[in-house]
């Protein structure tokens, strides 16, 4: 397709000036104007098949651009042209539609082309029916006289009629250790930005994703929800601009969703094309509906191995931090044998040479074991997980160095950095991957690591410091900005060539916690760390944010001493998520380590309904709820088998909740037992999935961190162990 408007300005090779686009339950519509400009038509659970009332032009742009027809709201896409023009007005070009990579999908490439400069913008969406959950981008190329600057890209832009009550739910605290925060808020006049910075670990103080109620307060069942994920392991921005109507109660909002553009302003030279981050979202009709097909795309499109399931690990970073040799950990492997975990990670401090690793001051980059510690190198260690019986994983953080390392010392220009002397951030530096050798450095770092500890079946990936000095050498003066955006893609490359290279092993995502949290960045991973912050009081309210995005197989939950809360309750946590332990197992007397292999055992038996099944929010510790307490079930896509979690989390004066274990099967007959992980499970009888649904179990915590696990199995289900 030429790039040109045809000679007389006109609209060109395109049969029907409107374009639908159904996404599986919702959809959107675009129509061209006289003009050929795009605008939204239709959007919403009936979006796709809006009919024109009146002519496209009444209708909001599709996409607004700097100098588009309204100048006095905020542009998507925002360009300076090469000869200094900082308009862009597009006119529809065509449509490109091709089937998608599964039955029934397809991606659609709207070319849009500006009035004036060889500039095109194509809006890209790849639909996912199945889910209901929709990926957007843009595709932005030229061949104008010189580069032109991208300053706004953002990925969507849809436009809402909102009602007064409308509200965002935003995910995002103080920073390290206080991830996935949740704050509703009502959505009122004004533009509100909700974005991040620091490149490497945005999403420790956001997570990248967003919900909104259009029309007020939804809940699980029921109430219309937009849910919005950016798939950007960078720095991202949500604005949501809100306007009133004259005279209605009803307002404008037109939401903008990307990557940030704060300091990295695009640089594009003629004949490359920009690619914006994708963003996935969907129109559901309640909370559940948003899980769903989020949890459902993210198992299709984005996690590796979803129908794996994730081990029962064992970490040691709790209970040594730094201060461990051999002996120590062969110790604790053995206990993490005798508990029933199925893996054991050995996490920071096993390297380093002529530069230790004994405290964070040293040693990253030198991917060598430190024979001090491990006189034998890894080789013993796996040894004795696997005379044991479990497996082995391995720590790395390969994209960063101390200036205390052989490998700063031999390359000190590999480092991110402008032309002041670089900050040190828990005294490190991060390796700039636009140096073609550092991404083959960090490549082979897991060559290296993997071949000098063979056996090693899993790896925690982790990158602890943020972006303090942006500047690459890779790139052209003027071209430094870009660094931001060429950062990310240059890392995902890294992601993917290490993805390739070792296929059979399984990678947790971790960046100080839950610092890389994002759909984007998780392709090439099995899981993710989700926060460093365990007290399980914290933990399940995150996990219940978490969880409404990510299913819990990629949500990795350890039990740990944090916040000295009681072990049956910590267990109880972590046993929601991705299960395991970051515990002095060694440590542990015999009623506690009880508790842990009752847990194992409670695991073993529902790991697979928490991480393959419908997760059923019932009781929330957020927002809406008392926050006092918690309960989720997850149920079996056959509606035979369920586990429910119960959680006191605080003492409370409300009245116990209604235990409606809903999402079960009427008619079936169910055995029920109960445990607080202190006891065995103890049978409480049958009862129907209509009972069960019904309250038929009543709240029976009331102590402060203490819980209950209930499991459900119809009665001819025979329980696995
Ligand atoms: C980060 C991670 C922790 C641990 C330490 C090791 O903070 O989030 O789990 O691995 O690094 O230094």
């Amino acid at each position: 397709m030429a790039i040109a408007n045809s000679e007389d300005g006109a609209v060109e090779q395109h049969d029907d000036l409107t374009i639908r686009l159904d996404a599986g339950g919702w959809g959107w519509t675009w129509s061209a104007d006289d003009d050929g400009r795009l605008h939204q038509v239709g959007l919403g659970p009936s979006g796709a098949d809006a009919a024109l009332d009146v002519d496209a032009i009444w209708y909001p742009d599709a996409h607004p651009t700097w100098g588009g027809p309204d100048p006095v709201r905020p542009p998507a896409l925002r360009i300076t042209h090469a000869d200094g023009t900082t308009t862009t007005r597009l006119r529809l070009h065509g449509v490109e539609r091709e089937s998608g990579p599964d039955n029934d999908d397809e991606i659609v490439r709207i070319v849009t082309t500006d009035e004036v400069f060889a500039f095109r913008a194509k809006f890209c969406a790849r639909t996912h029916r199945a889910s209901g959950v929709l990926e957007q981008w843009i595709e932005v190329d030229h061949e104008e006289d010189g580069p032109v600057t991208l300053w706004d890209y953002d990925s969507i832009a849809p436009a809402f009629l909102i009602g007064p009550e409308a509200r965002v739910t935003q995910f995002g605290g103080a920073g390290w250790a206080d991830e996935w925060a949740w704050t509703t808020e009502q959505l009122t006049p004004g533009t509100k930005v909700l974005d991040s910075l620091g490149g490497v670990q945005p999403h420790l103080q956001r997570s990248p994703v967003l919900m909104i109620e259009p029309n007020g307060p939804a809940d699980e069942a029921s109430g219309e929800v937009i849910g919005c994920s950016i798939l950007w392991g960078g720095n991202t921005r949500f604005a949501a601009d809100v306007r009133p109507r004259s005279g209605e109660q009803a307002r404008d909002l037109r939401l903008r969703v990307g990557a940030n553009p704060l300091g990295a302003h695009y640089v594009l030279d003629p004949g490359r094309t920009f690619t914006s981050p994708v963003v996935a979202w969907t129109w559901a009709n309640g909370r559940q509906e948003l899980t769903d097909r989020f949890h459902a795309w993210t198992r299709a499109r984005v996690l590796r191995d979803p129908d794996r399931t994730r081990p029962i690990v064992a970490n040691n970073w709790e209970s040594t931090f730094f201060d461990f040799d051999e002996q120590r950990i062969v110790g604790l492997i053995d206990r993490a044998a005798d508990v029933g975990a199925d893996l054991f990670l050995l996490d920071d401090g096993w390297f380093g040479t002529s530069s230790p690793r004994d405290d964070d001051d040293a040693g990253l980059g030198d991917w060598e074991p430190d024979r001090r510690k491990l006189p034998g190198g890894l080789a013993p260690l796996i040894d004795a997980a696997v005379d044991r019986g479990i497996r082995f994983g391995i720590w790395v953080e390969p994209e960063m160095v101390n200036p205390d390392s052989d490998l700063f010392r031999e390359h000190p220009d590999w480092v991110i950095r402008d032309r002041r002397e670089p900050r040190e951030h828990r005294n490190q530096f991060a390796l700039d991957p636009l140096v073609d050798e550092v991404r083959d450095f960090e490549v082979a770092v897991f060559d290296r690591v993997l071949a000098g500890a063979s056996g090693t079946s899993y790896v925690k990936w982790d990158a602890n410091r943020p972006v303090t000095d942006p500047g690459s050498r890779a790139l052209r003066n003027d071209r430094q900005s870009n660094s931001w955006v060429d950062w990310v893609h240059a890392t995902w490359e890294v992601m993917e060539r290490v993805a390739a290279a070792h296929p059979d092993v399984e990678l947790m995502l971790c960046a100080s916690g839950g610092g890389r949290t994002d759909h984007g960045t998780l392709r090439w991973f099995h899981e993710f760390w989700t926060s460093d912050n365990t007290d399980p009081v914290t933990r399940v309210r995150m996990q219940w944010s978490c969880g409404h995005w990510f299913p819990a197989s990629a949500m990795a939950a350890h039990v740990t001493a944090w916040g000295g809360r009681p072990l049956p309750f910590a267990c109880a946590v972590a046993l929601s998520g991705r299960f395991g332990f970051d515990l002095d197992l060694a440590a542990l007397d015999e009623a506690d380590t009880a508790v842990c292999s009752r847990s194992v055992a409670v695991a073993r038996r529902t790991q697979d309904l928490v991480q393959h099944g419908r997760l059923r929010r019932l009781v929330s510790p957020v927002a809406d709820g008392d926050r006092s307490r918690a309960a989720l079930a997850y149920i079996d896509p056959a509606s035979d088998r369920a586990v429910v979690f119960c959680y006191q989390i605080e003492d409370s004066a409300a009245p116990p909740p209604d235990l409606l274990i809903d999402g079960l099967d009427d008619a079936t007959n169910y055995d029920v037992t109960i445990t607080d992980l202190t006891t065995n499970p103890r049978p409480v009888g049958r009862l129907s999935g209509a009972e069960l649904g019904d309250g038929a179990l009543v709240w029976d915590l009331t102590r402060a961190t203490t819980a209950q696990v209930i499991e459900v199995s119809a009665a001819r289900v025979v329980h696995r162990t």
